[in-house]
């Protein structure tokens, strides 16, 4: 098994009181085991439909997908649950799935310790800021342990020192761990730091634009810190600008 999930032939169209919106075109995407993908795309594109797609929340009007693994799905909104503590709230997936075992328990209060929201643990979501409402979304989405995590603008809400961090610290997570993920980004230098493989989309109705093999000469081990300061960065950078300044 070499490929993680495929989309073959993806096409989508929302039907409403004014017709029809065609969403999607002919998407075809693959994410390979131990990589990570990013999509690039203007707002509107359709980037959070694709990851609907893939998670099985939404229908392709047509076309193909195959998915080998369990999924995570930490979406653009928070979605956390107001009358739930935080702590009730990162461990609603494991209650679902019946596995709140002592040491998934454990591990998500390490996760929870990792970032900065023990002590928060108690609390309920209205009472954290945007940052911490989505840094406990994640620990939700990396809570059982998925196989594969799709990820809506993680980093969004985040202030720039912290979301250097966290993608610092998300990206060893699924190096070390050997997980895959798709990342749905507006960050060029986000993305280049993070993946193995970015596609661009185009306006609406999307199509795969183009799409970037990310190659980079780093000292030692590649992090996404260590990859912004590689040679090739900057080339990365200039060719993906110009591409989603192509949409205007
Ligand atoms: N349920 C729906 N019914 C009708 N139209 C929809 C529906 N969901 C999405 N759309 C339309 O599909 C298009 C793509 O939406 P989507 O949320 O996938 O874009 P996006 O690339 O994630 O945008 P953003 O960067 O702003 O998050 C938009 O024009 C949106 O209005
Ligand atoms: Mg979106």
């Amino acid at each position: 098994m070499t490929n993680r999930m495929t989309l073959k032939h993806v096409c989508k169209s929302f039907y409403t009181d004014e017709g029809e919106v065609n969403v999607l075109n002919d998407i075809n995407l693959t994410l390979k085991k131990g990589e990570i993908l990013v999509i690039l795309g203007p707002s509107g594109s359709g980037k959070s439909t694709i990851l609907n797609i893939l998670s099985k929340l939404l229908a392709p009007t047509s076309g193909e997908i195959q998915i080998n693994g369990q999924i995570g799905y930490m979406f653009q909104h928070d979605h956390l649950l107001e009358w739930r503590t935080i702590m009730a709230n990162v461990l609603i997936g494991l209650e679902i799935q019946k596995k709140l075992t002592q040491e998934n328990k454990d591990r998500v209060a390490q996760l929870l310790q990792t970032y900065g929201l023990w002590e928060f643990r108690n609390s309920f979501p209205r009472q954290l800021s945007g940052g911490m409402r989505q840094r406990a979304a994640l620990i939700r989405t990396l809570a059982t342990s998925p196989d594969i995590l799709l990820l809506d603008e993680p980093f969004s809400a985040l202030d720039y020192q912290t979301r250097l961090m966290v993608s610092d610290d998300i990206y060893q997570i699924l190096k070390k761990e050997n997980k895959e993920a798709i990342l749905v980004s507006h960050d060029i230098s986000e993305a280049i730091s993070m993946a193995d493989e970015i596609c661009v989309l185009s306006k609406r109705p999307a199509t795969i634009k183009s799409s970037h093999r990310i190659t980079l000469t780093v000292e030692g081990e590649r992090t996404p810190l260590s990859s912004r300061k590689a040679p090739e960065f900057k080339d990365y950078f200039d060719i993906l600008w110009k591409e989603l300044e192509c949409h205007a």
